[in-house]
């Protein structure tokens, strides 16, 4: 794991709807979570997985959940658990809220343990596995296929202020999953999809926006892009 270099508060405080000055202090406070920046370094470095692609933003996430104070957040990919780890911090300092998390693990080769994708779980490791122990009382971790368990999750919540899709995806499956999570969108509620490095926009999630009367937003030079619902 690596320390975030540029994060953007322009992106969190447009997201949150909130001033750039409110969107500076929550990153600030965001980058000073070194203990939990070190307990996921550490936590990779003894799970044999120094690197890998996980949140390019995770500070993002931590600012824009203590901003927009969320009930009930959902994220589709945990992987480790790095945005997970972020998002559940947020939420302790936020002193109420949930983190719903959806993934379908992927496993190390078994003889080799060499990893089948970026993001495939070393031997004896379960999603989110890097999580502090101290953060898992709000964290509610569903395994299987996002394209059942969206629709089973987003069923049993009256609403979801803060959405995540950190998951390789295709547009038709994206728009019939994010037709779920519109079901409990509210004004002021946040969606955010990420694209991989270098990934552009996909038309799922810039179609849901204009829908929402509002408009998917870059985070600075990355893949990742959200809208926040008019
Ligand atoms: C890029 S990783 C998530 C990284 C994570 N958000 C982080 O910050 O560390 C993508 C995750 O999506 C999961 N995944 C892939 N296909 C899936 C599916 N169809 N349903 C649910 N999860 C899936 C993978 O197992 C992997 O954990």
């Amino acid at each position: 794991m690596k320390v975030e270099d540029h994060p953007d508060p322009r992106w969190v405080a447009e997201l949150a709807g909130r001033s750039l000055e409110a969107g500076t202090e929550a990153i600030a406070e965001a980058a000073a979570q070194l203990p939990l920046f070190r307990h996921l370094a550490r936590k990779h470095r003894e799970g044999g997985r120094p690197g890998y692609v996980e949140i390019d933003a995770p500070l993002e996430l931590f600012a824009l959940a203590r901003l927009i104070r969320p009930r009930e957040v959902v994220e589709v990919g945990v992987s480790s658990g790095v945005s997970s780890a972020y998002l559940l911090e947020a939420l302790e300092r936020n002193g109420r809220g949930r983190l719903h998390s959806i993934d379908l693990p992927k496993r190390n080769r078994p003889r080799s343990g060499r990893p089948t994708a970026s993001w495939s779980l070393p031997e004896g490791k379960s999603p989110g596995w890097a999580i502090p122990k101290r953060l898992r009382h709000r964290w509610d971790l569903r395994i299987g296929d996002k394209r059942d368990l969206i629709p089973a999750v987003t069923s049993e919540l009256d609403r979801i202020d803060l959405f995540l899709y950190d998951v390789p995806h295709r547009d038709r499956e994206s728009q019939a999953e994010f037709r779920w999570v519109d079901r409990t969108f509210r004004s002021g509620s946040v969606a955010i999809a990420d694209h991989g490095p270098g990934g552009e926009l996909c038309t799922a999630l810039r179609r849901w926006a204009g829908e929402r009367g509002s408009e998917a937003l870059q985070c600075q030079d990355l893949g990742l892009y959200g809208f926040r619902s008019a």
